[in-house]
């Protein structure tokens, strides 16, 4: 959460801070603000979006070619100009801009409030900043060992981006807990939350580790770890186009990766799905075949839209493999005892590869000895880095914040996973495998022709846009699919939306259903059918406003329908690649109907890097 930008070189840094911190809105937008430096530090800082900022700041003066912008999600202070960053020492001296939370500022606060202190804010960052200044006075030491030695002291998740306004050519780094990407160009460096602002300017970038100091300035980058020891900036290439972070046409980038999902889906399976020869590469997965052979079973650990992927996946999983599956809640699992012996399997499964919650989890599962595999979206991100190996998804930056094409790419790589590891224990024949995968190869273009008629769910998108809440259900391999359906609809249109197994429904919830309540079930052929039926029967009873995803031309269940949406057959393990996308659509139209700013829903960052 909040997005962090940096600049040095030779350009004038203002434009390409904007341009950055507007990249990288999805990942907070309480707040915006930029530190100028040059003949004078100058901050400017503004609630709300990087738009209001800009609107607030034309006669200002913008020159300067180093510079550092935030964008906030709020932990520590409400929303505000105040609590905005770039916060200022106590001397003017020094900018920080930080994404992340000192867990020990009160403590820290308390020391400097007993040294005369005072404080602009309510921030943890305003604290930080400030005992690092009182280090530097106190030790008379560089900056650079101020931060160091601060450092030490701190508990807690940062990324923080310094200027001294002695050195108006230098932006002092720091990571733990939250990423920092670094853009090396020609005579200029830039700095970012991911690689997003940097994208136009260089492909060539560092991945700053934890524990990591980075002074950058336009002609060098000298990297050190907190020992004051030197290290050697490992460069990558950047593989992502512009046209991966722009929104191409579409009105809004959620839009744009719901549309985007027959290529999604189609990239993360080739090269991997063989249908014709009956075989899956997953070179990451295949390293760790004996362990997968030998496993009693696998704990998926996830947060949000990710945890219902591996709820869809544990049935899978558990079919093909005959496998026991936990599917747990990071921020759950995290603070458990949880029992992880050596050599058990652990699936973490996130888009960012950031989530804090994620990320402490799979620590605490790997200092069991877990062997972890990740599922991730973000190449180079944390916990594509923590895991012993895995498989990315190959979505391409998904930047609306409520997940779409993530999730059915994470869906699609579990699935390849769970058929992967089934061939491993021969517990799948291979006839039904074979059938497996060549269903799988025909998903793209299924979710294709789903996504060619969405005027149906535009038109029950107004229908139903005014209704109070929700009530979302599906069995066996739709019933996460449910859960993620509701959770679209709350998240893009604030509706109060729940998902439910469907025959729990007559465990309490029916208790809701009155003439007002729309209930959407996911209602496609497989196992449960008939079953699910009689819960639409249930519903209709009660004069609920039943609105079906149904298998096309299922008549049995479009006559037990107020409204629906028809998707085409398929096999029943993978049909929630494509139930969930008219759901993904509802959400996105209903938020529209209602005027929401579906990329940016609020209070919510695409990348929750705090707990
Ligand atoms: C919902 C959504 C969130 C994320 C969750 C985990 O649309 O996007 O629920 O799925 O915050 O994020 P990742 O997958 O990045 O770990």
């Amino acid at each position: 959460m909040c997005g962090i930008v940096g600049y040095t070189g030779g350009r004038d840094a203002y434009p390409i801070v904007i341009k950055g911190l507007k990249r990288l809105e999805y990942r907070g937008y309480d707040s915006t603000g930029v530190a100028l430096a040059g003949p004078s530090l100058r901050v400017y800082k503004k609630k709300g979006k990087v738009a209001s900022l800009e609107e607030s700041i034309v006669r200002k003066e913008l020159g300067g070619s180093t510079g550092i912008g935030h964008t906030r999600w709020a932990t520590h202070g409400e929303p505000s100009d105040r609590n905005a960053h770039p916060h200022l020492s106590a001397s003017g001296q020094l900018a920080m801009i930080h994404n992340g939370i000192i867990e020990n500022y009160s403590q820290l606060k308390q020391e400097l409030l007993s040294k005369g202190y005072q404080f602009k804010s309510d921030t943890d960052t305003e604290v930080l900043l400030n005992f690092i200044e009182e280090i530097k006075h106190n030790n008379a030491c560089s900056l650079e060992e101020a931060i160091r030695i601060a450092l030490k002291r701190v508990t807690g998740a940062y990324v923080i981006l310094l200027i001294d306004q002695d050195m108006p050519d230098t932006i002092i780094a720091a990571r733990k807990g939250s990423p920092l990407v670094i853009g090396v160009g020609q005579g200029e460096h830039f700095l970012g939350s991911d690689a997003s602002p940097m994208l136009e300017y260089t492909k060539e970038v560092v991945y700053v580790n934890d524990y990591e100091l980075a002074i950058v300035k336009p002609q060098e980058l000298v990297l050190k770890n907190l020992g004051n020891e030197r290290l050697t900036p490992y460069v990558q290439k950047l593989d992502i186009e512009l046209a991966a972070i722009e929104k191409g046409g579409y009105e809004h980038f959620m839009l744009k990766e719901i549309f985007e999902q027959p290529k999604t889906i189609f990239d993360c399976l080739r090269g991997r799905l063989h249908a014709e020869d009956g075989t899956i590469t997953l070179s990451g997965i295949e390293q760790h075949s004996e362990a997968l052979q030998k496993a009693n079973r696998i704990v998926m650990i996830a947060c949000g839209t990710s945890w219902h992927a591996g709820l869809t996946a544990e049935y899978i999983f558990e079919e093909c493999c005959r496998l026991n599956v936990e599917v747990e809640y990071a921020s759950e699992f995290r603070y458990r005892n949880p029992v992880i012996h050596p050599g058990d399997i652990v699936l973490a499964i996130s888009q960012s590869g950031e989530t804090a919650d994620t990320l402490v989890a799979i620590e605490n599962a790997k200092s069991k000895g877990a062997i972890i595999l990740g599922v991730v979206n973000v190449v180079g991100s944390s916990i594509a880095r923590m895991s012993h190996a895995g498989a990315y998804t190959h979505a391409g930056p998904e930047i609306g914040v409520a997940s779409t094409k993530a999730f059915t790419a994470q869906l699609a790589v579990l699935t390849m996973i769970a058929f992967k590891i089934a061939q491993l224990r021969n517990s799948i024949s291979p006839e039904r495998l074979s059938l497996l995968l060549h269903e799988l190869e025909s998903i793209p273009a299924k979710v294709e022709k789903i996504l060619s008629n969405i005027e149906p769910i535009q038109q029950i998108a107004k229908q139903y846009a005014q209704a109070r809440d929700f009530l979302y259900l599906g069995r066996g391999y739709n019933f996460p699919i449910a859960l993620e359906g509701a959770l679209k609809l709350k998240e893009i249109s604030y509706i109060h939306a729940e998902g439910y197994p469907a025959a729990e429904m007559k465990h309490g919830p029916i208790a809701l259903v009155d003439d007002q309540l729309p209930v959407v079930v996911v209602a496609t052929k497989d196992s449960y059918h008939e079953k699910v039926l009689s819960n639409m029967q249930e519903i209709r009873a009660r004069k609920g406003r039943v609105i079906g995803i149904v298998t096309e031309e299922d008549q049995a269940a479009i006559e037990l329908c107020e409204a629906y949406l028809a998707v085409p057959a398929a096999d029943e393990m993978l049909a929630p690649l494509l139930n969930v996308i008219p759901l993904q659509l509802l959400a996105y139209y209903i938020g529209i109907e209602k005027g929401c700013d579906v990329d940016k829903p609020r209070n919510l960052a695409k990348s929750v890097t705090v707990e």
